[in-house]
């Protein structure tokens, strides 16, 4: 070996051994006990939450969780508590029934919270752990949809978890007001950067949504809670005193922006390298040749079941159309499958997305789906249904990796246009590859800062030095609105002032020239 080439050796294993160093945890100083709460949520907000608890369990802290759906983990240090109340169920919803009737869409929601809140309580598991939340060193607590949660987390350290990335509504309750200037609501977002009518727009919906959320949406569970327990606050007031977000989103897929030291990223915490696939799965994808594969994955809410027939047959003959094989995931039964199409009730996504001949992700543009497109470096052709995913379409969009299309627009030529330039151009894949290279070059990875922010705050009791003084204001003081008042108000009487002063000089002045006349 030259010393140059064990000087570089050297500088690469001392390079190796300080990524690990600065990547481990020095281990804690006890075990904690954590209480997460997700009683209403569908599979993607459990599939954020689900790394979160086995992160921490794996540090050997015991997590109880409290949710809405019969689940089981293999870490013995997670107990998942069932509290079967069947009243919030978003599966049953057909997401393409609701995307574009907000009015509907609020309706269903808002009668499944207030049932929900009426009986929680009163479920015998439920009220056990609400009477130990005391024993609890730290709550984690869904950052939306789930004040109902808020009785627990009254005058208790908690903190949140922000499943949709950035929420201007939850960032503004943490003292973080976002500019919406160029900060679109998560719900619609607009083109880089926003037009005068666009940031118009943004500005009345950012406010509205807020507004209708607090007052409206929630008044129901205010109600309901406010009468179960006595002296219960506003949710508001609860909602602003959490320590600390964990939010699901990475500046590398989104817009980047001025965060709080209470706002931590942890985009991409479920991302991992690909594993083998099963033999079957492989030799499928592997026998596609050169031509590769398309695979096609509407998510895990069942909009696979609900895909409107009409839609449904387009797809299907833009598949049979092109020169790849298409692998298919989807709860729902699917008849007059062409040769090429393999359906599945369920795989191994981030094995798929990483498998070298995989060349196209059809997705409906939800977050965790995103996230793992631009890790595994896949090409994407996004459909968004509704809620985040037109954001993240934009997103995909916006940073090279992809194409979005409406489903209003979709026909059999588009749809194949569309794909054969995705596995055509080598700009998609080059994209691709460039920021999943942005998204893995990070000093610490989100599992670590996710659970030495959640050590953090139970260390520290809560945390208050990383409370912003604005979660203290009023929006009047916020905009400073009573100092722009009384500033007006100065100018106005000093104006005044001035005004009959230079009056009374000029008559004295006048006075005193006609006196010098006279004279
Ligand atoms: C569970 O916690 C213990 C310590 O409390 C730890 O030693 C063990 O590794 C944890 N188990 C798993 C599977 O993470
Ligand atoms: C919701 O769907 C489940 C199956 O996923 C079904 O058993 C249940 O009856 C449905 N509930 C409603 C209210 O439609
Ligand atoms: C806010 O947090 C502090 C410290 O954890 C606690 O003392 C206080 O009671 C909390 N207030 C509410 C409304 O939960």
């Amino acid at each position: 070996m030259t010393p140059v080439t064990l000087w570089v050796w050297a500088a690469c294993a001392g390079t190796v051994l300080l990524g690990a160093a600065v990547a481990d945890l020095p281990p804690p100083e006890r075990h904690y006990d954590i209480l997460i709460l997700l009683p209403m949520s569908s599979t993607s907000h459990r599939n954020i939450f689900m790394p979160v608890a086995e992160a921490l369990a794996e540090r050997g802290h015991k997590v109880v969780m409290l949710i809405n759906h019969p689940l089981e983990s293999r870490n013995p240090n997670i107990t998942l508590v069932f509290h079967g109340l069947d009243d919030f169920r978003p599966e049953n919803i057909s997401m393409f029934r609701i995307r574009k009737d907000v009015q509907e869409a609020s309706r269903i929601y808002y009668e499944m919270f207030e049932a929900v809140s009426r009986k929680f309580y009163k479920v015998p598991k439920v009220k056990r752990l609400y009477e130990r939340r005391k024993e609890f060193d730290l709550i984690i607590v869904f950052h939306m949809m789930n004040e109902i949660a808020y009785p627990f987390v009254h005058g208790r350290p908690y903190i949140t978890i922000t499943t949709v990335g950035v929420d201007a509504t939850q960032s503004a309750a943490l003292g973080n007001v976002l500019n919406p200037a160029y900060v679109s609501n998560f719900v619609f977002p607009f083109p880089q950067p926003l037009s005068f009518y666009h940031r118009f727009l943004n500005l009345l919906l950012q406010i509205g949504i807020a507004c209708y959320w607090k007052s409206m949406a929630m008044s129901g569970v205010q109600k309901e809670l406010s009468s179960q327990f006595p002296d219960f606050p506003s949710l508001v007031e609860i909602e602003r005193n959490q320590s600390l977000t964990l939010m699901n989103s990475h500046f590398s897929l989104d817009t980047p922006l001025p965060l709080l030291p209470s706002q931590v990223e942890i985009g991409g915490m479920h991302c991992r390298p690909g594993n083998p696939l099963p033999q079957d799965l492989e030799s499928w994808i592997s026998g596609a040749g050169a031509a590769g594969v398309v695979y096609f994955s509407l998510g895990s809410t069942n909009q696979g079941v609900t895909l409107p027939a009409h839609y449904r047959d387009i797809l299907l003959e833009a598949f049979r159309r092109i020169d790849q094989r298409v692998l298919w995931k989807t709860v729902g039964e699917v008849d007059g499958v062409p040769e090429n199409v393999l359906v599945r009730k369920w795989v191994p996504q981030q094995d798929v997305l990483a498998h070298p001949n995989v060349k196209v992700f059809i997705s409906h543009a939800g977050l965790l789906s995103t996230q793992e497109a631009a890790y595994h470096a896949t090409p994407v052709l996004a459909l968004p249904i509704m809620a985040d995913q037109p954001r993240n379409a934009a997103n995909i969009k916006g940073a090279g990796f992809g194409l979005a299309l409406e489903w209003e627009e979709i026909t059999v030529d588009l749809v194949l246009e569309t794909l054969r330039d995705l596995i055509d151009n080598p700009r998609y894949k080059a994209s691709a590859e460039e920021i999943s290279g942005a998204m893995r070059d990070q000093p610490v990875s989100p599992k670590d800062r996710a659970v030495f922010w959640t050590e953090y705050v139970i260390r520290h009791q809560g945390a208050r030095k990383l409370r912003c003084p604005a979660a203290d204001l009023s929006w009047v003081e916020f905009l400073m609105l009573d100092v722009l008042a009384a500033l007006l108000l100065a100018v106005c009487v000093s104006f005044v002032l001035l005004k009959r002063l230079g009056r009374a000089v000029c008559r004295a002045v006048c006075r005193d020239e006609s006196k010098e006349k006279r004279d």
